[in-house]
């Protein structure tokens, strides 16, 4: 049976990692088996062909499914790198055709052609039409921050607005945990949890390599020869399990000598 799981991902604040955490996320799920579609849902800005790869091989989007102009699985890309792993780009100049109502039956139709186990909605940051018309249809939320001030603020405000829609299944990601200079009002992981209310579900390390290996359409989770598995890789692996309800430690896999160094940041 598939899970037929439908997660938002969201932020009102741009920038703070929303198409990273989808892009690896969704790979990560899809390399523990579960069938999974990424769809970019940024309509004023989309990333995430770039961030997979796929930008020169953009045929047809999400708007083309949702007004019927193709069939539920043609602007379904099959991604390379795991057959769990599919992508749905947004429209490059999105023009106000979307409502409601086109999304939920379009999101119905590509869960009922293809049997996912989670579809990741990623969102344009700020609270705007790509939140308006995806959170609806959503059962599950993961709300991105980082450790910044007005970042944890917007979550809070995430955290609202997603009440408001009736997403009871709210989960926090602190995404560039650690990274560096570290300012005095910097929060730590306790003070954040408290702060937005939201139970979190991983915490992502800064990693610049990770930003590197983006620029290059390379995910944290790729091994290749000349790579190794980060922290990074093992975060998203932690919260793709924890998405399927397995007990994992907070820094579960990282290298010893970073997980004492994060505990204590
Ligand atoms: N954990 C991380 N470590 C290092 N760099 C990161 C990390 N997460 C994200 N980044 C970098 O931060 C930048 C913004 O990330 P991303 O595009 O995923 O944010 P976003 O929230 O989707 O932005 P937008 O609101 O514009 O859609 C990118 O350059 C990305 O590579
Ligand atoms: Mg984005």
């Amino acid at each position: 049976m598939n899970k037929n799981r439908t997660i938002l991902i969201t932020s009102c604040k741009g920038g703070v990692g929303k198409s990273t955490i989808a892009a690896n996320l969704g790979f990560a799920l899809a390399k523990q088996g579960q069938k999974t579609l990424i769809i970019d849902f940024d309509l004023g800005n989309r990333s995430l062909d770039l961030i997979l790869g796929w930008e020169n091989h953009v045929l047809y989007d999400f708007c083309d499914i949702a007004l019927e102009r193709i069939g539920a699985d043609k602007a379904i890309i099959p991604d390379k790198r795991s057959p769990n792993l599919f992508f749905c780009p947004a429209p490059a100049q999105y023009k106000g055709e979307l409502d409601e109502k086109l999304v939920k039956t379009a999101i119905e139709n590509i869960h009922k052609a293809h049997t996912f186990d989670f579809i990741l909605i990623d969102t344009s940051g700020g609270a705007d039409k790509s939140v308006f018309l995806s959170a609806p249809l959503c059962q599950e939320a993961i709300i991105v921050t980082s450790q910044q001030p007005i970042s944890i603020r917007a979550a809070e405000k995430s955290g609202v607005i997603l009440d408001e829609y009736g997403i009871g299944e709210q989960y926090l990601v602190i995404n560039c945990f650690g990274d560096r200079p570290r300012s005095a009002n910097r929060m730590s992981i306790i003070e954040i949890i408290d702060a937005t209310r939201t139970p979190i579900i991983g915490v992502v390390p800064y990693e610049q390599r990770l930003m590197l290996r983006q620029e290059q359409s390379i995910l944290a989770g790729e091994v290749t020869e000349k790579s190794r598995a980060t922290n990074a890789s093992a975060a998203f692996n932690n919260i793709a399990k924890r998405l399927l309800c397995e007990r994992v430690p907070l820094f579960c896999g990282f290298k010893r000598t970073n997980r004492k160094k994060l505990i204590k940041y």
